[in-house]
């Protein structure tokens, strides 16, 4: 155990520098990056009054679905504090402020919070939603943390986050196009803004795993497995609204998602589909035994993923969330 830890902050260290080489590709300057006032009526203008109503006026014609997804994007974006807290605790994080991987979860933290306040600011204006609702399931959502089977180990740390960004990638992309077609062309600029930062983000992380993979590749493809296995788990699957049990929400969350297709199972295969081009797998020949097994497990895991995808019927349960006014 002792050698396993000292082996992933030995490997932590040897990736740092390139991190830090890369780190102003992967996150953007903040005197050059957009804030979310730049998207937003600004308040101080004579004309903020019917900015407010314009934007009310198309945030009408969102679809029910449509609403609920977004609250829960935006509940699962405001539970930064969960994610900063988590990634500081990862195993070769040097607990020193100035370290490189301090470095690095401070500025991407500081990226992502534009995220949440962003969506948040919309979604008061909107007229469409119960804020109060929304703000207890935000509370109970960081208060009530996650668990995404990953440890403290940075391998499966990033690849979870690999994961996760495209996902909120993908999805972020989604709602942007979904808006469009119901006639608000601000929400789907906003989210088309978020979507970029996550492919940024969804890149550096994906890079972090290739250089694993270039000086450890047995350990990282054991790891990947591993996660695989677990199935990796949204960070809102603790979600839940006033008077419910802890996670009680999340599904219905993913059903609005599903059914509109934002968010599909399809999705959750193809963003496995591009890992394991992206970190080459087929041609990781430097593994051992169990390094193999793990590499045949995963590959074959696509398949009979969308095997399971297509027996999948789509929900159609109706679900009235607290969240929405109405
Ligand atoms: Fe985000
Ligand atoms: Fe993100």
């Amino acid at each position: 155990m002792r050698f396993f830890e000292e082996k992933r902050r030995e490997v932590m260290k040897h990736i740092e520098k390139y991190m830090l080489e890369k780190m102003h590709e992967f996150l953007k300057p903040i005197e050059q990056i957009w804030q979310p006032s730049d998207l937003l009526p600004d308040s101080t203008r004579d004309t903020f009054f019917s900015e407010i109503k314009e934007l009310q006026e198309s945030a009408r014609g969102l679809s029910y679905d449509l609403v609920a997804v977004l609250i829960g994007d935006t509940i699962t974006e405001e539970a930064l504090p969960t994610y900063e807290s988590w990634l500081s605790m990862v195993e070769g994080v040097d607990k020193d402020q100035h370290s490189g991987w301090m470095t690095w979860t401070r500025h991407w933290t500081a990226e992502e919070n534009r995220h949440g306040d962003l969506l948040n600011k919309y979604l008061y204006l909107s007229g469409r939603v119960n804020m109060r609702a929304m703000e207890v399931s935000t509370q109970y959502l960081i208060a009530d943390g996650f668990d995404i089977g990953t440890g403290t180990d940075p391998y499966r740390n990033f690849i979870y986050t690999s994961f996760q960004e495209m996902a909120t990638n993908v999805s972020h992309r989604r709602v942007a196009s979904q808006a469009k077609k119901d006639g608000d062309t601000l929400l789907s600029k906003m989210c088309g803004v978020i979507a970029s930062d996550e492919a940024r983000h969804a890149k550096a992380y994906k890079h972090f795993i290739s250089k694993i993979f270039e000086v450890d590749a047995n350990e990282a493809m054991l790891a990947f497995e591993d996660m695989m296995r677990k199935k990796i788990v949204m960070p809102a699957h603790f979600l839940r609204e006033v008077g419910l049990k802890v996670g009680q929400t999340f599904g219905h969350f993913t059903d609005a998602a599903q059914r509109l297709g934002i968010y599909t199972a399809v999705d959750y295969v193809d963003i496995l589909k591009e890992l394991i081009e992206d970190w080459q797998l087929e041609s990781r020949t430097e593994l051992n035994e169990a390094g193999e097994k793990a590499r045949d497990y995963i590959m074959a895991l696509p398949n009979r993923l969308l095997r399971v995808a297509e027996r999948m019927k789509n929900p159609m349960l109706e679900y009235k969330f607290s969240w929405i006014h109405g």
